[in-house]
């Protein structure tokens, strides 16, 4: 007799316990009335390979990866879309039925609706924008700016070393400049996006003078704990408009959730809520 399989996706990572990811899921798994589920697994480096083999085998059809493996991901992969190999880093596995794994990356997409669904107004020739950081997130951040036609991105970093890689790998659109000059930078901006960890709870302030911030500008942060950060709420008080960053997280997913479980899912209110908990 045949069983019925359940199909299962999951989050890899360590840490991986505070992952809002399975909160999502599983709600739109709920929603749509899947009998699926979608957990979180806590895999270290040197079983990564093995655990990527094996979860198909076991009903898996897909998983996110998270930190600190959305790099080292990309070499286990058979087959690597474009964007993911312009990040450099995937955070969606998608698990074919023949076993072969599918490495994309949805975070730039995800940035790019949260965007447009917070701001509808911004249009991307409408001037620069002023980018504060270049980690992994603002890679992703970077490839989706460009493709939506953003004729030049400012960049400032701590370690300004990093922000030059980012020009040399995303090319003459990109314009470094020194992090002592943040303040200056955002003045000029028509879409100034912070996708440092400053301002996250438990992490160190966004210091950089804000009072460059004017009104017609459009202003996100991808820190999203908390949801109104130093960044948003002086920006507001500037007369901006202001985006929250749980958008890029929920939107980020559609996607996946789409190509593991055949249904396009929605991000409303109601998902917010389940994710904010
Ligand atoms: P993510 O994948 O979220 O981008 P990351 O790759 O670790 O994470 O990048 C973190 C970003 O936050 C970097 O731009 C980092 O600056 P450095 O490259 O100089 O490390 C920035 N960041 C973290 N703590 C910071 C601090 N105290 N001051 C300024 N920038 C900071």
């Amino acid at each position: 007799m045949s069983e019925v399989t359940i199909p299962l996706a999951g989050v890899i990572g360590h840490p991986v316990g505070h992952s809002r990811s399975p909160r999502l899921h599983r709600h739109w798994l709920a929603r749509h009335g899947i009998a699926g589920d979608y957990v979180p697994l806590h895999v270290v480096e040197p079983d990564l390979q093995q655990v990527l083999r094996a979860l198909p085998r076991m009903g898996f059809v897909g998983v996110n990866i998270t930190i600190p493996h959305k790099v080292a991901v990309m070499e286990y992969a058979d087959q690597i879309s474009d964007r993911a190999i312009l990040i450099g880093a995937a955070n969606t596995i998608t698990f074919r039925s023949d076993g072969r794994i599918i490495a994309d990356n949805t975070d730039g997409y995800g940035f790019l609706a949260n965007l447009r669904e917070g701001a509808p107004g911004w249009q991307p020739g409408a001037g620069p924008a002023a980018l504060l950081g270049a980690g992994g997130a603002a890679r992703a951040v970077i490839e989706a700016l460009l493709d939506a036609g953003v004729p030049e991105i400012f960049i400032a970093n701590r370690t300004r070393t990093k922000a030059d890689v980012l020009r040399q790998d995303f090319g003459a659109r990109l314009r470094v400049i020194d992090w002592v000059q943040a303040g200056n930078m955002i003045e000029d901006a028509a879409l100034v996006i912070n996708t440092t960890s400053l301002g996250m709870t438990g992490q160190a302030e966004l210091r950089i003078p804000l009072d460059g911030l004017h009104p017609g500008q459009v202003v996100t942060d991808l820190v999203y704990t908390p949801l109104r950060t130093r960044l948003l709420i002086e920006a507001e008080a500037a007369g901006c408009t202001t985006v929250d960053g749980l958008g890029m997280l929920l939107h980020q997913a559609v996607p996946a959730f789409e190509r593991w479980f055949g249904k396009r899912p929605d991000v409303d209110a109601a998902l917010r809520a389940a994710v904010m908990g």
